[in-house]
């Protein structure tokens, strides 16, 4: 059953039944200032950091689902009938209604008793502050005589303390409201916090040390206001049902501590057939210290830049031209690379969503979603590094400070700080490290870039370790130092030692907790010498092949610009060397017949093995190893391959493990928490899927390596959306496995490795368009029954118009480019601005 479908001309999903399995989300902002938005108009907002400076409240895991949004109210004056156009929140049955989400900007469209309303919400490029340009329409025959409520609740900034601190919270609330275009009496008592402008202005807290506040404005004279919550709904009531939309008229309230909120009145007299735009604004606003206030001495805002901001978006034609602007912007990010296949999925996902979903995953990391409350997590250290395999060919300048940042809370010993946070850039001492594969994707990371862009200058630049003045050395000395560290920590089979986890955050081999409520991430019970694991070697391997690329050249290019190199540099035969010997570890200790092992345990016992009777066969060694080119040669990648296709694949995806734990097993940690078929413990962990795909790729089953790509393509599941419960136009990091009674149910979308993943695995590993440091490189490899596709790829500053012939069954490419047969794969660099016609025929 589908909720809606896909509009791939304007590159939007559209929502066509408001009561979804779960709300359906989107995002607002691409810059600083950031909102969740979801198919009836909930979610919150926040200027950078979604825990610190939060502007909007939002209530999670509530019932009803959904609660804390952008909320209007429309009521029929003649007949007191009043209703959501959004539905939520008062679930008014609508006789029409759609919801368009499309990049950065949502559109809710619904009609109920003549009037249809139209509201687009995004954010303008540059600004900190989002827009509601509401429509209404009269399609009545007879005048109609409405009134519009706002209604949206601020959160005293701090989203943490705001959910928990209520003994000071209850006191500090405070507003300023402008009434003098109201044309209001005032009541002498509120006539000090009153001030010009219809605008309502939230100041908790900036009397003392905040220089922000928020403000929310109407384009309209207004009958009235509110800016006390139990005013607004009255006492015990729900936001479906609020007193002073039920009898059509504002308190005027004005907010002294408890919960300050924001709602405007405005009414209506619509001829029949007659349209009027209302615009609301919802904005962050900064002032300097020494001038926050007007007149200085006074307790009252200085308003004057918002002010600014406010004229400028109250006019619909600056609306209008803003919202252009954000439609050319994604044009063009998107536009770095199209496809069309004989798959509408492929393109859809590839052209739009999933590309989408990487520029999500960048701006928000894990931190907020509808699945993670933006309060826990700051920026991971390995989910940001993997995130940038999938945003790199859109952003290449934000990914380049992006892995500056990170490389910058790393520790000298080569390891990292697990995460760390947005506002303050600076490594998370409440998490800490000790997770041994996170250094090991930033050298995937940055391999990445270098392969994007060409840019080796990044590799020189001076970075800090531990953001420690004095400690600056050229990125690649990090680089250095991330596989030093795997080297540093080798276990009793010389395999690497896994530390609190690898990728699998939940395999915690040194945790043995007992304690209820103790974190399995940071609660360490064991010195961590003896449990290695087989992920770590081939990760290292992979990293080793990345290496052997960089190393040389970075040598070379020192040479040849005559500058010192202030480190010893390892030669490129360092990490074959290495290499070689981390593979042999593997097949001694890592193999174990028909696929990869996983681990050893702190006793020294193995993981992932025939020899266990739960925990058998794990994914993420099949394909890291794979990837890392272990076994291509001797047979056992196909084996271990096969033994995944065998043991772990599903028709919803490939699960992470079997058999599931079917118990806590103390020496194995979170994994065996979750009941089996839920998230690590033998859920579809989507995460690792593509890894496969990629694998497959390359021992070239290409039909094997697509069919898995399908099984987890949300708009290839969209018609079983009443299954798959999330999203069908983003991936979610988990669909319950086989083991579970709810297989095929999804969770955690939106904020997962899999979208870049996903996107790696589609479009560098099945479609075969992959940077190099050389140049671009066609190698696909697809079905055997695709005729063909084409591509536009913009790679370093050229266009590649690229079109695949399939000839043959087999993955041979020859290309011609620009009419010339070439040898090999990989295009040599093109002039900037140039076009370079490729086609590849496939035997
Ligand atoms: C989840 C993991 C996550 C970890 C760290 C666990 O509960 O299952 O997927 O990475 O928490 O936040
Ligand atoms: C989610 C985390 O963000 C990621 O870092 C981890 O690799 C997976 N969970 C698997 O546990």
């Amino acid at each position: 059953m589908k909720f809606g479908h896909f509009d791939d001309a304007q590159r939007e999903y559209v929502i066509t039944q408001p009561d979804t399995p779960l709300p359906w989300i989107n995002y607002l902002g691409c810059e600083e200032y950031f909102g969740l938005i979801s198919n009836t108009a909930g979610g919150y907002s926040f200027y950078k950091d979604a825990r610190l400076r939060r502007l909007t409240r939002y209530r999670y895991n509530n019932s009803p689902l959904d609660m804390g949004g952008r909320y209007l109210y429309i009521r029929d004056n003649n007949t007191g009938k009043y209703w959501s156009p959004s539905w939520m929140p008062t679930r008014v049955k609508l006789d029409e209604y759609e919801c368009r989400h499309g990049q950065g900007y949502t559109i809710i469209t619904s009609k109920l008793n003549g009037i249809k309303s139209s509201t687009r919400y995004f954010v303008p490029l540059g600004e900190s502050l989002e827009i509601w340009q509401v429509t209404l329409t009269n399609e009545n025959g007879s005048d109609a005589d409405v009134s519009l409520f706002s209604a949206i609740e601020f959160c005293l900034w701090d989203a943490n303390d705001d959910s928990t601190n209520f003994q000071r919270n209850y006191s500090i609330g405070q507003v300023e409201v402008d009434l003098e275009s109201i044309g209001l009496p005032m009541k002498q008592e509120q006539a000090p916090a009153l001030h010009k402008g219809s605008v309502i202005y939230h100041k908790t807290e900036y009397r003392e040390r905040r220089d922000h506040f928020a403000y929310f404005a109407c384009s309209e004279k207004l009958a009235g206001f509110d800016t006390q919550r139990e005013s607004f709904l009255g006492a015990y009531r729900g936001w479906d049902e609020p007193a002073v939309v039920e009898n059509g008229e504002s308190c005027n309230s004005v907010a002294y501590g408890w919960q300050p909120i924001g709602s405007q009145h405005v009414k209506l007299q619509l001829k029949p057939g007659e349209q009027k735009q209302i615009i609301f604004i919802l904005g962050y606003q900064e002032n300097p210290k020494d001038d926050k206030f007007d007149p200085p001495g006074s307790q009252i805002i200085n308003k004057k830049s918002a002010k600014k901001a406010i004229e400028k978006y109250l006019q619909a034609s600056n609306v209008d031209k803003a919202f252009d602007e954000l439609r050319n912007y994604w044009t063009m990010l998107l536009g770095k690379l199209q496809v069309t296949t004989p798959d509408e999925h492929t393109n859809r996902m590839v052209n739009i969503w999933n590309a989408y979903q990487c520029m999500v995953t960048f701006n928000m990391s894990r931190s907020a979603s509808y699945f993670e409350s933006g309060i826990g997590r700051g920026m991971g250290f390995r989910d940001s590094n993997q995130d940038l395999l999938g945003f790199v060919h859109m952003i290449p300048e934000r990914a380049r400070e992006r892995i500056l940042d990170m490389s910058a809370t790393q520790l000298k010993n080569g390891g990292a700080f697990h995460q760390y946070q947005p506002l303050t850039k600076r490594g998370n001492n409440d998490v800490g490290s000790g997770f041994n594969d996170d250094p090991l994707w930033l050298v995937l990371g940055v391999s990445a870039y270098l392969k994007e862009t060409g840019d080796w200058s990044i590799l020189d630049e001076l970075v800090q370790y531990e953001n420690e003045a004095g400690t600056e050395s050229p990125l690649y000395e990090h680089l250095q130092r991330s596989m030093q560290y795997t080297l540093d920590r080798l276990g009793p089979n010389n395999l690497p030692l896994i530390g609190r986890a690898d990728w699998n955050d939940c395999l915690n081999l040194n945790c043995f907790s007992d304690t209820p409520g103790q974190s399995f991430q940071t609660t360490t019970n064991k010195d961590g010498n003896v449990a290695e694991s087989v992920l770590i070697a081939g990760l290292f391997v992979l990293a080793c092949s990345e290496m052997k690329g960089l190393a040389d050249r970075y040598v070379e290019r020192h040479t040849l610009n005559v500058t010192q190199l202030t480190f010893d540099v390892q030669p490129s035969t360092f990490y074959a060397t290495a290499a070689t010997e981390m593979e042999k570890t593997v097949w001694a200790a890592g193999w174990d017949g028909d696929w990869f092992r996983r681990a050893y345990d702190d006793f020294g016992h193995v993981l992932g093995s025939k020899e266990n009777t739960e925990g058998q066969i794990f994914i993420e060694p099949q394909g890291i190893c794979v990837m890392a080119g272990l076994g291509v040669e001797n047979g056992n990648a196909v084996k271990a391959l096969d033994s995944v296709g065998e043991h772990l694949a599903t028709p919803h995806g490939i699960v992470l493990q079997q058999p599931a734990f079917s118990q806590y097993y103390l020496h194995l940690g979170e994994i065996s928490s979750y009941p089996p078929g839920y998230k690590e413990n033998a859920g579809i962990f989507c995460h690792t899927n593509p890894w496969i795909m990629i694998a497959e790729s390359i021992v070239g089953r290409g039909d094997n390596a697509f069919d898995y790509y399908k099984r987890i393509n949300p708009s290839a599941r969209e018609e079983i959306s009443e299954l798959h419960k999330c999203e069908p136009y983003v991936y979610a990091q988990m669909i319950a496995g086989k083991d579970a009674a709810t297989h095929g149910e999804a969770k955690n979308s939106w904020l997962s490795g899999t979208a870049a993943w996903n996107y790696v695995a589609i479009t560098q590993a099945i479609l075969g368009i992959q940077p190099t440091l050389d140049g671009l490189q066609i190698q696909p490899v697809f079905p055997c029954d695709w005729k063909g596709f084409t591509a536009t790829r913009q790679f370093r500053g050229a266009t590649y118009e690229i079109r695949v012939e399939r000839q043959g069954k087999g993955n041979d490419v020859s290309l011609e480019v620009d009419g010339n047969p070439m040898t090999g794969s990989i295009i040599p660099l093109a002039t900037k601005g140039s076009t370079v016609r490729v086609k590849a025929i496939v035997m």
